[in-house]
């Protein structure tokens, strides 16, 4: 999970590292409140999860409250590379001397982390990192030894600080390390780390990811997510402990094993093709347990998606046998009544195959066709979901 600014710079505010950081608004009216608060120049930030605000003209300084309610009002509602501005972020004015770059990430290709420090920071870093790649400097970082103060000099003489701001930056970068492991972030990146008038070293801007993987030992990661602008779809899977994505097609599937899903998106997506360009509707693997409770709810939401029209359930049986599965779906239609509206085809193979194919052919409910292999299954979806277009 990405967060905005404002969240980046409350965590590195709880790790002690300095930050300018004043407060979110969502109206024009309350921007100008929260500029009457602070008082003085004031920059009203917008809090999109996307690279280049400032240059998209999402960052405008000002110098009243009035000016920064008009800054809000034109930052509102615009869009920065398809991500729509719904909060803005107004921090008090810093006196800038200089901009640094400093930031640490998870290297996957190196299998270590990475710290990332350049004297030269601002917006142009990219360009920077293209043209003059030396002037960025690249340390890694062993996981074990972490970050200390001596690692941290490695760092800022690496990245060619002078002595007058090293021990400052230095000691961001101690604790800007501590925020990185203790939040499991993959990457944490200030830019710019600014030296201002009065000669100390301020974080102005932050970018973080942390790694959803960990949530289960960070328990504030769930106030974090941006709900607003989170799928319904997807939220709901979240919220039933189902690995599901999203897609733009017609045909839903679900299966179990996230190879066996990944290889049905493309047999769904090649016979699509014969079948007037249907695509997958979604990735779901309901893992290795399909008991009718998951199945019900993973069918629940494939069929609440308003794009889908027919349904691939692909399962190859292992330690869950097919006659599970079978039961699985049975209890699953049976559970969602008429909810359940839209064809469903259905492939089972592996433990216990005859079986569970004896269930379902019994049961021979309305909505279920049965196909014995993958192949057939997925043209045979993507044929129904394209006559149901
Ligand atoms: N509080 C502040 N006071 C003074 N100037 C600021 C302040 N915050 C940002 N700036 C100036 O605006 C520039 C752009 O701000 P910022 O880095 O937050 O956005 P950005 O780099 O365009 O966005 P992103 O990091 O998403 O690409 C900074 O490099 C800095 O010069
Ligand atoms: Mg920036």
């Amino acid at each position: 999970m990405d967060l905005f600014e404002f969240q980046a710079k409350q965590l590195f505010q709880k790790y002690g590292v300095p930050v300018s950081l004043g407060e979110v608004a969502t109206t024009p009216a309350e921007a100008k409140a929260v500029a009457e608060r602070i008082g003085g120049v004031t920059v009203v930030k917008a809090q999109v999860k996307i690279g280049g605000r400032g240059k998209a003209g999402g960052v405008k300084v000002a110098k009243t409250p009035e000016d920064v309610q008009a800054a809000a009002d034109a930052i509102l509602g615009m869009d920065i590379k398809g991500h729509t501005v719904h909060r803005v972020l107004v921090d008090p004015g810093a006196q800038i001397d200089q901009e640094y770059y400093v930031s640490y990430l998870l290297d996957r290709a190196n299998r270590t982390f990475l710290a990332m420090a350049s004297y030269e920071g601002g917006m142009e870093i990219e360009q920077l990192a293209v043209e003059r790649p030396d002037a960025l400097a690249k340390v890694p970082v062993d996981p074990l030894t972490g970050v200390d103060e001596a690692k941290a000099r490695e760092i800022t003489a690496a990245g060619k600080f002078p002595a007058e701001v090293a021990d400052k930056v230095a000691d961001v970068l101690v604790r800007l390390w501590d925020a990185f492991v203790g939040s499991d972030a993959t990457l944490v990146e200030v830019n710019p780390l600014a030296k201002v008038a009065s000669g100390d070293v301020l974080a102005l801007d932050g970018k973080v990811t942390l790694d959803d993987n960990a949530n289960f030992r960070q328990p504030g990661n769930a106030d974090l997510v941006d709900v607003a602008s989170a799928d319904p779809l997807e939220q709901k899977a979240e919220e039933k402990h189902l690995n599901y994505v999203k897609l733009d097609g017609e045909v839903g599937i679900i299966g179990n094993g996230a190879g066996l899903v990944m290889s049905t998106l493309d047999v769904v997506a090649y016979a699509g093709e014969k079948h007037g360009g249907v695509k997958p509707a979604n990735f779901l693997d309901i893992g290795g347990g399909a008991s009718a409770e998951v199945m019900a709810n993973g069918l629940d939401i494939i069929l609440n998606d308003p794009a889908v029209r027919s349904v691939f359930v692909n399962v190859f049986g292992g330690i869950t046998a097919c006659d599970a599965v079978a039961n699985g779906i049975v209890g699953a239609l049976d559970l969602l009544g008429g909810e359940a509206s839209k064809p469903l085809v259905v492939r089972l193979d592996g433990n216990n195959v005859i079986e569970g194919r004896r269930i379902l052919t019994e049961r021979a409910h309305p909505l279920v066709t049965l196909v014995d292999t993958m192949d057939a299954a997925a043209d045979k979806a993507a044929e129904l979901a394209n006559a149901g277009k």
